[in-house]
């Protein structure tokens, strides 16, 4: 197989890569990623030299870039994880969520018109669907209602995506997973960045009240279902990725407080650090999201093996044992957004 992975330097598309890697060390996989301040090849440091395993830097929406890509490694199959992913930096500035989420992924959609591919797994997210109250869960016919820049962006791929199915027939599959926690995920996200601020001894600085609710996915169950999508996904089709792990964020945030004291030398209370501040999403802070995930169990066998408690405590462990990779994911930039988004609250 000759499989471009696009964004594969980031959070989850790095924990792809290590997971097709390893699994399939004959394949041919091309990681190609602009390396924005979300993307690190130190990510990828204990595959990096694998046989099968190459990397490529650039953009998405970069016409000829793709185009040569493309001629070059003739690939069967496409996974899109490229993305600006991040809704509070969408709510700053979109102009960067346009050009690499919707520009982007149509840039790739024609390069794979140009050189068919036998499969095209578009990355999205719960977040298209928009916002449930506090009962009912979305479907994959649940209609699009997105809120944020961010998942406007990512509703308009998806779009793009089933227009260039129905009219070029590219053999793409979608799926819209929940929010993913675990390793290597970059610091401006709520659970790695409770994670550092409590172990530098910095506030804990909670939207609102805490109350809204996300669907917590362990990275590498959603990484499996990926999988599972590529191979066997049926073109045209939507397939839903959830944990079935709804919670609270100040639940969450509570969780990661007492996991945290019970791994530290020095006992302290963490939960002491939890600061309410002024919602910064304002009327785009969606309140739920809730996945029904029957149909991927159904067709393909998948469902998530890694419950929150046991996936928390694995990723704790993991950022206390890689400080130092945080420390140099954390640059200048980051400095200067976290004072935009938390300094005068
Ligand atoms: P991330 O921000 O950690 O990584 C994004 C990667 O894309 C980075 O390596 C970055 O360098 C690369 N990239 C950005 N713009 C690019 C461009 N123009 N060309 C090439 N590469 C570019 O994101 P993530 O959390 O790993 O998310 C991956 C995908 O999964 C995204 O499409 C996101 O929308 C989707 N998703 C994420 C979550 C989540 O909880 N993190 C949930 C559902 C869906
Ligand atoms: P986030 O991890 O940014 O994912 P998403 O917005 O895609 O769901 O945020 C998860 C939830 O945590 C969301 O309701 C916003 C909230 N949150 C905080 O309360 N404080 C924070 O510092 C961050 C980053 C998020």
């Amino acid at each position: 197989m000759r499989l471009l992975v696009t964004g594969g330097a980031g959070f989850i598309g790095s924990n792809f890569v290590r997971h097709i890697v390893n699994t399939y060390p004959d394949w041919q996989i091309v990681n190609f990623d602009k390396l924005t301040y979300a993307g690190n090849l130190a990510n990828l440091h204990d595959v990096e030299s694998s046989d099968g395993y190459s990397f490529v830097q650039g953009d998405i929406a970069d016409r000829e870039a793709v185009a040569k890509l493309f001629s070059d490694l003739a690939p069967e199959a496409v996974v899109n994880f490229a993305a600006e992913s991040h809704v509070d930096r969408s709510i700053l500035d979109a102009s960067a969520f346009i050009e690499t989420n919707i520009k982007g992924t149509q840039v790739l959609l024609e390069a794979a018109r140009q050189c068919p591919v036998e499969r095209f797994v578009q990355v999205s997210t719960d977040e298209v669907y928009g916002a449930l109250g506090e009962e009912g869960v979305f479907t994959e016919q649940s209609p699009l209602q997105p809120n944020s820049p961010y998942a406007a962006s990512k509703t308009a791929a998806d779009v793009l995506c089933m227009a260039y199915r129905k009219t070029y027939d590219i053999p793409v599959v979608i799926t819209r997973s929940s929010n993913n926690y675990g390793p290597y995920q970059f610091p401006e996200k709520l659970i790695p960045l409770m994670i550092r601020n409590a172990l530098s001894g910095k506030k804990l600085p909670v939207y609102g009240q805490g109350r809204q609710v996300r669907d917590w996915l362990f990275v590498d169950d959603n990484c499996r279902a990926i999988h599972e999508v590529l191979l066997k996904g049926r073109p045209g089709e939507v397939y839903n990725i959830g944990g079935d792990c709804e919670r609270r964020n100040i639940e969450i945030v509570e969780l990661i407080c007492d996991i945290l004291a019970s791994k530290v030398d020095e006992p302290r209370s963490f939960r002491e650090l939890i600061t309410f501040i002024e919602d910064p999403r304002g009327a785009a802070h969606d309140f739920r999201y809730a996945l029904d995930c029957s149909k991927l169990q159904r067709e393909l066998g998948w469902k998530p093996s890694v419950g929150l408690e046991e996936g928390l405590e694995r990723t704790v462990d993991w950022y206390l044992e890689n400080q130092a990779w945080v420390e140099s994911v954390i640059t200048g930039e980051y400095q200067e957004y976290y004072q935009k988004v938390y300094g005068g609250r």
